[in-house]
C-alpha cells in the first residue's frame, strides 16, 4: 500500500472514496460538520435514514455526495465521542482499511486522522493510521494453492489532517509497518519450512538487501568451540542444526556503542523429552516470535536509515525429543562458565538465550534487550494484551515502557527481586533451569539475570502477545513497533 499525507481543503479533494468517522449521537467532529455544510445538509439527511447509528465497527457507503469531488463516502462508526480514544482510533482505521479492501475504490482519502484522540498529535495519528491499515490488510496465503484473498483494488491511502506531520514521520511509519509484516511472515511459516537454517538464509537476504547490515552465522561446531553448552543442549536433539545468527546494523558513528537485541528463535518447541501435550502444539511454531521481532526491527531501522548501531542476535534452534536429546537431570556448562542442571527440557528458551546473552558481551553494548516467548506463566499473569518486562536497569525499563505506551504495543513490569532467585537452587549444579510453578515468568527472568550482570539489560516475555490463537490464528509482529520507537528515541538522544 502507498501512503501520502494531505491537507487540501476537503471539498477540493478528488478521490474515489472519502473515509469519515461517525460518532454515535451528536456529531462533534469538524470534518463531519464541515462536510455536512458543503453538501447542504445532504450528509446528515442520509444518516437520518437510520442505516448507520455510529456504533463501533459499523460501516456505510454513500455515493455521489453533492458539492464534493469524491465519488463515494465511507462512514466508519466510532462509538461514543466521549469514549473515543487510542484503541477506538486504531480499530476505526483497521475497519476502514478492511472495508476498503473488499470494495472497488483504487484510492481513498482517510480523514480519521483529523479526529481528536486525547492529546495525540499528527505524528502519532499518522503512524497509527499506517500501522493499523497495514495490520488489517495483511494476508498470509503462501501455502494455499488457490489464492485465497482476491486481489485488492485499493493501491493508495491518503491520510487527511488539518496540519501535516513531521517530514520523517510517514516514512518511519511505513518502515515500521514493513518490519511488522516481515516479522509476521517469518513467524507464520511452519516449523518444517522455518527452521534455524532458514532463518540464517533470511539473514543473508537482509544483508544482501542493505549495505548497512553485516552478518556472521555461527554453526554448531563454532558454538561448541566457544563453549555454548546450554544452547547446544537444546539444538542437539534435532536433525535441524542450530544457528547463532549475528546481524550488525551500522547506521551510527563507527565507534558508537551498539544496542543489542537478542531473540529467542526456537523454530519449533515440542518440549523435548519433557514433551508438551498435543493440544495446540502447532502454535509452538511461533516460539521464534522473539527472533522474528529482531528481524522485523532491523529491517525497519535499515529502511528508515536510523542513525545508530544495533546488533541483532538470534538464538535459533529446534527443541525435539529423540536419541540425541538432553535428558532431565543433564548438567551442562554455559558460555559464562556457570553450570546448569536441566530439570525440564521444555524450559529451553532460557538455555539458548543464556549463551546468546553471554555472547553479546563482546560488543560492549550500551543496552541489551531480549525478546522471548518464554513462559506460559506470562499468559496466566498478564493475558494477551501486554508483554511482561523485567530487567536490571530502571532507566532502560522506563524507556521501553514509554515506547510501548507511544505505540500501543504495551508492556507491564514484573518484579525481578532477589528473593525469587532461591527457587533456582540445584543440588548438583550452579543453578537449575526451572523454579517451580510459582512466579514462572519471574524465575525465568531470574535465570537470565545471571548471564546479564555485565550490562544494562531488559527482558520482554512476549508469550501472550506474539501471536493470537483461535479463528484469527497468526503472528502479530509485536513487539516490533515498541522496539523501533525505542531505537528511534535512542538515535535522537544517544545518552
Ligand atoms: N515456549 C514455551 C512457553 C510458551 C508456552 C509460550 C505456551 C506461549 C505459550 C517455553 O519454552 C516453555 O515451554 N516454557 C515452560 C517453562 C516451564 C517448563 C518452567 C512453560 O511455560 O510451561
Ligand atoms: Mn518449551
Ligand atoms: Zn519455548
Amino acid at each position: 500500500m502507498e501512503f501520502k499525507t494531505v491537507t487540501t481543503a476537503l471539498e477540493r479533494i478528488k478521490t474515489s472514496c472519502l473515509v469519515i468517522g461517525l460518532y454515535q449521537g451528536t456529531q462533534t467532529d469538524t470534518v463531519f460538520t464541515s462536510l455536512d455544510t458543503v453538501t447542504g445538509g445532504w450528509l446528515s439527511k442520509q444518516i437520518k435514514r437510520g442505516d448507520i447509528t455510529g456504533a463501533k465497527g459499523q460501516t456505510l457507503y454513500l455515493y455521489d455526495p453533492p458539492g464534493l469531488k469524491a465519488e463515494r463516502l465511507l462512514l466508519i462508526g466510532c462509538g461514543d465521542a466521549a469514549a473515543f480514544g487510542e484503541r477506538g482510533y486504531i480499530e476505526a482505521n483497521q475497519t476502514a482499511a478492511r472495508t476498503l479492501s473488499g470494495g472497488g475504490a483504487k484510492q481513498a482519502v482517510n480523514t480519521l486522522p483529523a479526529l481528536s484522540v486525547g492529546q495525540r498529535d499528527a505524528d502519532w495519528k499518522t503512524t497509527q493510521a499506517v500501522l493499523a491499515a497495514e495490520y488489517a490488510l495483511y494476508t498470509f496465503d503462501e501455502f494455499k494453492t488457490a489464492s485465497a484473498s482476491p486481489k485488492q483494488a485499493l493501491k493508495r491511502l491518503d491520510l487527511w489532517m488539518p496540519e501535516a506531520p513531521a517530514a520523517t514521520t510517514l516514512a518511519r511509519a511505513v518502515a515500521t509497518a514493513h518490519g511488522v509484516a516481515f516479522a509476521r511472515d517469518l513467524a507464520n511459516r511452519p516449523g518444517n519450512v522455518c527452521h534455524p537454517t532458514y532463518l540464517a538464509k533470511q539473514a543473508k537476504a537482509l544483508k544482501k538487501r542493505f549495505d548497512s547490515i553485516e552478518l556472521d552465522v555461527l554453526d554448531e561446531a563454532a558454538m561448541e568451540k566457544l563453549g555454548m553448552g546450554a544452547f547446544l543442549a537444546v539444538s542437539k536433539g534435532s536433525a535441524q542444526p542450530g544457528k547463532l545468527i549475528v546481524m550488525q546494523y551500522r547506521g551510527g558513528e563507527k565507534n558508537a556503542k551498539p544496542i543489542a537485541l537478542v531473540g529467542k528463535g526456537v523454530t519449533f518447541d515440542t518440549g523435548g523429552i519433557s514433551i508438551k501435550p498435543a493440544a495446540q502444539m502447532d502454535e509452538m511454531k511461533f516460539d521464534m516470535g522473539g527472533a522474528a521481532s529482531v528481524f522485523g526491527t532491523l529491517l525497519a531501522c535499515a529502511e528508515a536509515k536510523l542513525e545508530l548501531n544495533i546488533v541483532g542476535v538470534i538464538a535459533a534452534a529446534e527443541n525435539m525429543p529423540g536419541g540425541r536429546a538432553s535428558r532431565p537431570g543433564d548438567i551442562v556448562k554455559t558460555l559464562s562458565g556457570q553450570s546448569v542442571e536441566i530439570l525440564n527440557t521444555d524450559a529451553e528458551g532460557r538455555l539458548v538465550l543464556c549463551d546468546a546473552l553471554t555472547y553479546v558481551e563482546r560488543f560492549e553494548p550500551s543496552a541489551v534487550v531480549d525478546m522471548a516467548t518464554l513462559t506460559g506463566a506470562c499468559i496466566v499473569a498478564l493475558g494477551h494484551e501486554v508483554s511482561a518486562i523485567l530487567g536490571n536497569h530502571p532507566p532502560l525499563i522506563d524507556a521501553l515502557k514509554h515506547a510501548g505506551q507511544e505505540t500501543f504495543d504495551r508492556i507491564w513490569e514484573l518484579p525481578l527481586l532477589d528473593e525469587y532467585q532461591d527457587q533456582l537452587k540445584s543440588n548438583f549444579a550452579d543453578m537449575a533451569n526451572i523454579g517451580g510453578r510459582a512466579g514462572g515468568t519471574i524465575t525465568a527472568a531470574c535465570f537470565l539475570s545471571r548471564f546479564t550482570r555485565k550490562y544494562n539489560w531488559a527482558h520482554l516475555d512476549i508469550a501472550g502477545t506474539a501471536w493470537v490463537s483461535g479463528d484469527k490464528k497468526g503472528a502479530t509482529g509485536r513487539p516490533v513497533p515498541l522496539l523501533v520507537e525505542y531505537l528511534t528515541h535512542c538515535a535522537a538522544d544517544p545518552s
